[in-house]
């Protein structure tokens, strides 16, 4: 246990997070975990590594072994892997799927808790993901679950992707992240879902700044 505060931010795919959580760490000058990112750069290192992470016939304790082992850092915006810049690499479609199908793999998830769980530093973190406020810090003292419509999500993707040049159909987006949010969401190990302490905020009609206005005003009225 950890006197750190942390607020964990969970959500479906291309529900705000990384947005909000971002914002979020700014305004109360905490660390911001992307755990996304982590499981992201776990596919590509399985890839790098000759497996296939999309594979139905990838060994668990090949794919665990692989997680344990990357070297992962974070500097700044920037994410590197094996020394190799992959902020870019890791945003794709096809990396954020191949993360969802190696999320299922329980001993990949448990190979990666300790590291998420080092970003709980002074003076507070804010940490979003699937499981945040589930697994990795159920103690958290602000849960949010951060939902959106899944056309609203498709729209939101698709203008961050054309945003850095990146090509893509909003229907396929659609499809895709309905696909995700099955996966996320039946999983055996800790799936996505809101935990009955969390503070449930659909955005769907709402913008950036509001949401993050939003999470600020419980987190400020609980440290009170
Ligand atoms: O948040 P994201 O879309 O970048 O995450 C990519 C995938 O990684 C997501 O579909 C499921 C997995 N993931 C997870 O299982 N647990 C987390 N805490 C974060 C991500």
């Amino acid at each position: 246990m950890s006197d750190v505060p942390v607020i964990a931010i969970d959500g479906p795919a291309a529900s705000g997070k990384g947005a909000v959580a971002q914002a979020v760490a700014e305004r109360l000058k905490f660390h911001h975990l992307d755990s996304g990112a982590i499981y992201r750069a776990a596919a590509l290192a399985i890839d790098m590594a000759g497996g296939d992470a999309g594979s139905e016939q990838l060994a668990a304790s090949d794919a665990a072994a692989v997680a344990s082992a990357m070297r992962l850092e974070f500097r700044g915006d920037t994410v590197w892997l094996e020394g190799q810049d992959v902020t870019l690499l890791i945003r794709s479609e096809q990396c954020g799927s191949n993360a969802s199908k190696i999320a299922v793999l329980p001993a990949l998830r448990a190979a990666l808790l300790d590291f998420q769980r080092g970003f709980r530093r002074s003076p507070g973190l804010v940490a979003e993901g699937r499981d945040m406020a589930s697994v990795v810090f159920p103690d958290a003292g602000l849960k949010i679950f951060l939902m959106a419509s899944v056309a609203v999500r498709a729209e939101r993707r698709h203008k961050q992707l054309m945003e850095k040049g990146i090509n893509a159909n909003m229907i396929n987006l659609a499809i895709q992240i309905a696909e995700r949010d099955e996966r996320d969401q039946v999983r055996n190990a800790a799936p996505l879902r809101s935990q009955s302490d969390a503070v449930v905020i659909d955005s769907s009609a709402l913008n950036l700044s509001q949401v993050v206005d939003l999470v600020i005003k419980n987190y400020l009225s609980r440290k009170n």
